[in-house]
């Protein structure tokens, strides 16, 4: 393993195809299977073969089309799901079973009425069988940021003697803050005896907003895998955004990790997802929401206009997005619109900008934003009186 690098596990075909509205059919998730392995991801998830006909043709038919990135299929500690998760991902050049079971109490009583002792055999039992099919096993201790620290040392420990590479620590419900989540990867690291055997993963998802925090404090702890999806979607308030981690680790360079992801794809393959999933993405997500690279108060776009990095920390086409937008709204200052009428080909002398502005005012008082048929009435107004 590469200490510095961190593998992206893409899990929008799974985990985020669990949004309601968000089913995708074969040739969906193909297409999207294609777009999402010339991005970089290390991993792609393809789906949970055993949880309909549909889902297994899915992973057989992305299994057979994906040739770098390694595909991986979801299955309960169970062994027929283990069995058709290996046979859906057959075709595949590198290939991955994700097996796992509740650990939590909440899950083991709960879910299971079952007891930690018979959770950890079940938990052995089923990478070992699915050791039997693929190399690659990756253990789930589903609701991780729940469980005990000493008892998920315990499972963590035994799944790694059974063959798993890999061990995810879900937080599920998206319940700890980074510092716990933080502590619970950096427990298992140093409690752990055989922790150097296996890559850690951070699964996360975002019921209290902190997904992204918190894989990205795994990572500072030793973890060295995030499952993420495209737009952060998944389960409930959905998962880690693929995006946003990325930049993270690339925006701190002082961090010092890394990962293969083309950056400059961002923002066309979520919008493509999107459209795909027929799930619009909210105008203030970070990287690539439509307000992302847009500036409208006035302190911000007269900062900007005079240095891009006063108020942008990332360059749109690091990201794929379109250039940085001057927005014209009521909050906007003489600076913004001179250049927005500069863009339009007025070059109107300062005391004509004035003019412009007291009559901008007005108009922006009662519209949202001000667009360039406004500003060429305004400019021919000011032209014609001038
Ligand atoms: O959130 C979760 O725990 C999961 C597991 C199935 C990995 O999605
Ligand atoms: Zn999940």
């Amino acid at each position: 393993m590469n200490d510095n690098k961190v593998y992206i596990f893409d899990t929008t075909l799974r985990d985020g195809e669990q949004v309601p509205g968000c089913k995708l059919n074969t040739k969906e998730k193909l297409e999207l299977a294609l777009v999402l392995e010339d991005l970089g991801v290390d991993i792609l998830e393809a789906g949970f073969p055993i949880s309909s006909p549909g889902d297994f043709e899915s992973v057989t038919e992305i299994s057979k089309l994906i040739k770098n990135t390694t595909v991986c299929g979801l299955s309960r500690a169970v062994l027929k799901d283990i069995e058709v998760a290996a046979e859906a991902l057959k075709p595949a050049r590198h290939k991955r079973i994700h097996t796992g079971i509740g650990t939590s109490d909440y899950h083991i009583k709960g879910k299971f009425n079952s007891n930690r002792a018979d959770i950890l055999e079940r938990a052995k039992q089923c990478v070992k069988w699915a050791r039997n099919f693929v190399d690659e096993v990756e253990f789930y201790a589903e609701d991780a940021g729940r469980t005990d620290n000493e008892y998920l040392a315990k499972v963590v420990e035994a799944v790694i003697n059974a063959g798993a590479t890999v061990v995810n620590i879900p937080d599920t419900t998206g319940y700890c803050l980074p510092s716990q989540y933080g502590a619970k990867m950096a427990y298992l690291r140093n409690n752990v005896p055989n922790i150097d055997k296996a890559i850690l993963s951070c699964h996360c998802h975002n019921d209290l907003g902190l997904a992204t925090a918190n894989a990205i404090e795994g990572v500072i702890n030793g973890a060295r895998q995030i499952e993420c999806t495209i737009n952060g979607l998944g389960e409930r308030a959905g998962n880690t955004s693929l995006e946003e981690v990325v930049m993270i680790i690339k925006q701190h360079k002082d961090l010092g990790y890394y990962t293969r992801i083309k950056s400059e794809q961002l923002n066309p393959v979520s919008k493509l997802v999107s459209d795909t999933m027929r799930m619009p993405v909210q105008p203030n997500k970070a990287i690539v929401g439509a307000n992302a690279f847009s500036h409208s108060s006035g302190i911000h776009q007269d900062g900007f206009l005079k240095s891009a990095i006063t108020y942008e920390i990332i360059n749109p086409t690091e990201v794929g997005a379109d250039t940085s937008k001057i927005v014209l709204t009521a909050r906007s200052g003489r600076s913004a619109l001179a250049y927005r009428l500069k863009n339009l080909g007025y070059n109107f002398n300062r005391n004509s900008v004035d003019i412009i502005y007291a009559k901008f005012l007005e108009i922006a008082d009662h519209k949202k934003e001000i667009q360039d048929e406004d500003l060429h009435q305004l400019a021919q107004q000011v032209e014609v009186t001038v």
